[in-house]
């Protein structure tokens, strides 16, 4: 991904019904129409995507799903695959995030199968990440998740898989992980990715954070360059926070130090 361009991205998760999230997206066109230089996404539950599809296409918003299964089709009840997100026009869809490992009991390994699935659908992995709780080595798990997940991914395909870093314990909060323990983390899934992939694709991955992101702190958790963009739960729920999020990933004005506001 182009360095200077950013990727801010929201998931309603289970909180807005299919006619709440059409109004939700029609606000965000309004909002969002003038904003350039950041990538923006949304992810509604699966009966919603219909509609978000509708309302989006010739719009630059993407949209994508919060989950799905790695099989193409087969006898897999209440689940959603990849050829059917691929034939909707989704282009994104989250993997193993941390409510759907807690609820769920997914894993590293069922995430690793569904990236590879995305993958071979041209949808872009959301891959979740994170800590559970603040421990002293939390990259070490980092690199067993990532690694895990990322098993048999081509160099080739890592400029199109997302890396959301959300430590467990800084989602629903009231504040963010302080920003100078998000940017050490974000370096350390950057080293994990160039060890592994080489500098030249380890590079080309991106990586978001996702953890009680507020307009109050969007600013502070994207000064440094390895946080390439932002994940947000709630307060994306009310759109003109979002577009405050959005607005704060613009790149600075060529002669301005901050980026600009909405
Ligand atoms: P939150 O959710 O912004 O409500 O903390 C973030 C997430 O789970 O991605």
């Amino acid at each position: 991904m182009d360095s200077r361009r950013r990727l801010v991205g929201s998931s309603t998760k289970m909180y807005l019904t299919t006619n709440e999230v059409a109004a939700w997206v029609m606000r965000l066109r309004q909002l969002l129409e003038p904003v350039t230089g950041v990538e923006v996404f949304v992810l509604p539950p699966f009966v919603s995507l219909p509609k978000t599809a509708e309302l989006l296409r010739g719009t630059r918003i993407a949209f994508g799903a919060q989950n799905m299964h790695w099989a193409d089709r087969g006898p897999h009840t209440g689940e959603v695959s990849p050829l059917m997100l691929a034939e909707l026009g989704a282009t994104f869809v989250e993997l193993g995030h941390a409510e759907r490992r807690r609820d769920q009991a997914e894993s590293d390994e069922s995430v690793n199968l569904k990236v590879l699935a995305s993958l071979r659908h041209g949808l872009r992995p959301i891959v979740c990440v994170g800590e559970d709780s603040v421990s002293s080595t939390p990259d070490d798990l980092l690199r067993r998740q990532v690694a895990t997940a990322l098993a048999g991914v081509q160099k080739s395909e890592l400029e199109h898989v997302v890396i959301a870093y959300e430590p467990v314990w800084a989602i629903g909060q009231a504040a963010a992980a302080p920003a100078s323990y998000v940017f050490e983390r974000h370096r350390a899934i950057r080293r994990l990715l160039i060890d592994r992939f080489g500098a030249e694709a380890g590079n080309r991955c991106t990586i978001i954070y996702g953890g009680s992101v507020m307009p109050r702190n969007a600013g502070s958790l994207l000064k440094d360059n390895d946080v390439q963009g932002l994940f947000v739960g709630r307060s994306a729920l009310d759109p003109e926070s979002f577009a405050q999020i959005v607005a704060a990933a613009r790149p600075p004005e060529p002669g301005s130090e901050e980026g600009a506001t909405l």
